[in-house]
């Protein structure tokens, strides 16, 4: 299977994802990784990694792409034959070109026990509010934001020292783990959507 990352930072999963595939644990090839910021981390590493990596220009609007610049990142997803697109610390909602070209193939990790603390630096939130706990959620993507059926989750313990950048690396290290294991079950076909549920064959 062919796999497309979309990434904005550092690309910390994104290594992973390769390291993974090179060491034989991950069965699918990286067709593309495409990014909205041209200084990414995710890009230098694809390019060091000899992974074909694009620099796609979002537009006018902060926070999405409009529906012209979706276009093109979906035509260079298809282009690359893509049949899973993978959101690795991707900062643009994506819309409706994403989803009728990728229904049912998004996967997106978010550094929080979803459906707690959606949205910006979930890590600093948990702590905020208190939480013992806070972890990493994948999930499928769908309109809502950090809401879409939920494939897998790692918990991590919060401290009473932690600072948002300390739980942020706690929590980056699960996310390590199963983001190439969702993205394996995906692969394999081993995935079924029911509602809100995500069973694992
Ligand atoms: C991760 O914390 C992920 O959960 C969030 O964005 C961050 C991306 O990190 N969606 P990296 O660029 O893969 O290191």
């Amino acid at each position: 299977m062919v796999i497309g990352v979309l990434a904005s930072g550092k690309g910390s999963n994104l290594r992973v994802i390769i390291e993974s595939i090179k060491s034989g644990s991950l069965p699918v090839d990286i067709g593309i990784v495409l990014s909205d910021n041209p200084e990414a981390g995710a890009l230098k590493i694809a390019k060091e990694k000899g992974v074909k990596a694009l620099y796609v220009p979002p537009g006018r609007h902060k926070t999405f792409l409009e529906k012209e610049v979706e276009k093109k990142y979906v035509s260079a997803l298809k282009e690359a034959k893509v049949e899973l697109v993978c959101l690795s610390g991707f900062m643009r909602v994506i819309k409706e070109e994403f989803f009728s070209a990728f229904s049912g193939k998004i996967l997106n990790i978010h550094p929080s026990l979803l459906p707690a603390f959606p949205g910006l630096q979930a890590w600093k939130q948990a702590i905020e509010a208190g939480v013992k706990f806070s972890g990493c959620t994948v999930h499928f993507v769908e309109r809502d934001v950090d809401a879409g059926p939920i494939v897998m989750q790692a918990v991590v313990p919060i401290e009473e020292d932690d600072t948002p950048e300390t739980l942020h690396h706690r929590i980056q290290k699960k996310e390590h783990i199963i983001y190439p294991l969702s993205i394996r079950l995906f692969a394999e076909n081993r995935l079924r959507i029911k509602g809100r549920r995500v069973a694992v064959l």
